[in-house]
C-alpha cells in the first residue's frame, strides 16, 4: 500500500494557467508537509475496522491535511500571527508575497470540499463528512477559535475561556478527524460521540503541547518561530509552564485511560499512532 505521504506528494494539483508561480506555490506548501497528525487519526479509525477501506479514504485524509495547512498559511500571515517559517521553511507569504498566500490558503480552504464530494464513499456518507469539516473547521470551529485568539493579544483572559479558545481552534478539528474516519466505516452514533469528545480532549492535549513547545524547543527542532505567544492567551501566559506540564500529563493520563477502554480494534490502532503523541510534551 501507498504511503499517505506519497499519496499526499503525487496528488498535488497542476493548473493549466497563465499564473507564473500558482503551481508552485502550490507544490511548495503541499510537499512540505508536517506530521499528518489529523489524517492519520482518520486512517488510524479506518484500519481498525475496516482495512480495505484505506485505499478509498486517502482523499479524504487528504481534504483534511490540506484543509489544515491551508488553516496555518493563514495563521501564519502578517494581519494573524505574522510568522516568517514553517515546518522549517520560509512562510508562502514571505516566499511569494501576502495576496498569493491569502488566496492559496482560500483554494486549499475550498479544494479539501472538492476532494470530500468526489471521493468515491456514498452520498450520504459524503454530505456527513462535508458537514463535520465544514462545522468544526469554520465558523462554529477553527474560525472561530482563530478570531478569538486574535482579539484578545494583550488581554488574558480565564482559562476556562482559555480552554474554550483551544477547544475551537484547535480540537474541533482534530475531533473531527476521528469522527470522519467513525463516518466512513459506519460506527454507530454512540460510538461516534465517544470518539467525537476524545477527540476534544486530545486536541486540547494537542495544543496544550504546541504552546508548552513554544517555550522549551529551539526553532529547529519546532520547525517555526519560538517564543512566538508572548501576547497570546497561551497556557503557558494564563497558568505558568509547571501547570501546563501538570494539565498536559492530566490529559494524557485521561485519554491514555479512555484508549483502555476502547474495543480491542480501535484500542490497538489508536494506540500505536498515540504512543508518540500522548507525552511528546516530555520530550522538549
Ligand atoms: C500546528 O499544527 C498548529 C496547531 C494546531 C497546534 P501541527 O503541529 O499539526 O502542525 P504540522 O501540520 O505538523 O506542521
Ligand atoms: C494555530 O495555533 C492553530 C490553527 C488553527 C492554525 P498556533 O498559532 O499556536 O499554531 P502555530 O504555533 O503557529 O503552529
Ligand atoms: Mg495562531
Ligand atoms: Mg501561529
Ligand atoms: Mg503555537
Amino acid at each position: 500500500m501507498q504511503k499517505f505521504k506519497d499519496y499526499l506528494e503525487s496528488n498535488i494539483p497542476n493548473l493549466d494557467t497563465i499564473h507564473p508561480h500558482y503551481n508552485s506555490a502550490l507544490k511548495y506548501i503541499i510537499n512540505n508537509s508536517g506530521k499528518h497528525f489529523r489524517p492519520k487519526l482518520l486512517l488510524s479509525v479506518v484500519s481498525a475496522y475496516e482495512p480495505f477501506l484505506i485505499e478509498s479514504s486517502y482523499k479524504v485524509a487528504f481534504a483534511l491535511e490540506l484543509f489544515h495547512t491551508y488553516s496555518l498559511i493563514h495563521d501564519d500571515l502578517p494581519c494573524m500571527d505574522d510568522s516568517n517559517l514553517r515546518r522549517g521553511k520560509e512562510t508562502l507569504h514571505i516566499l511569494y508575497d501576502e495576496a498569493t498566500a491569502t488566496l492559496i490558503g482560500d483554494a486549499l480552504n475550498t479544494y479539501a470540499f472538492e476532494l470530500i464530494s468526489t471521493s468515491s464513499f456514498r452520498s450520504d456518507i459524503k454530505v456527513e463528512l462535508i458537514k463535520s469539516l465544514a462545522t468544526n473547521g469554520g465558523l462554529s470551529g477553527m474560525v472561530l477559535g482563530q478570531a478569538i485568539d486574535l482579539e484578545f493579544e494583550n488581554r488574558p483572559i480565564e482559562l476556562k475561556d482559555v480552554e474554550e479558545l483551544h477547544r475551537n481552534k484547535t480540537a474541533k478539528l482534530i475531533a473531527s478527524s476521528l469522527e470522519m474516519g467513525a463516518l466512513i466505516v459506519g460506527l454507530d452514533s454512540p460510538t461516534q460521540k465517544e470518539l467525537y469528545s476524545f477527540g476534544i480532549d486530545l486536541g486540547l492535549l494537542f495544543q496544550v503541547q504546541d504552546d508548552i513547545i513554544d517555550v522549551t524547543s529551539s526553532e529547529l527542532e519546532a520547525g517555526k518561530p519560538i517564543g512566538n505567544d508572548s501576547e497570546k492567551n497561551s497556557f503557558i501566559n494564563i497558568i505558568g509552564l509547571e501547570k501546563s506540564i501538570t494539565y498536559a500529563n492530566t490529559l494524557a493520563d485521561r485519554l491514555s485511560g479512555k484508549l483502555d477502554s476502547f474495543d480491542k480494534h480501535l484500542r490497538d490502532s489508536l494506540k500505536e499512532l498515540l504512543n508518540v503523541y500522548l507525552y511528546r510534551h516530555k520530550q522538549f
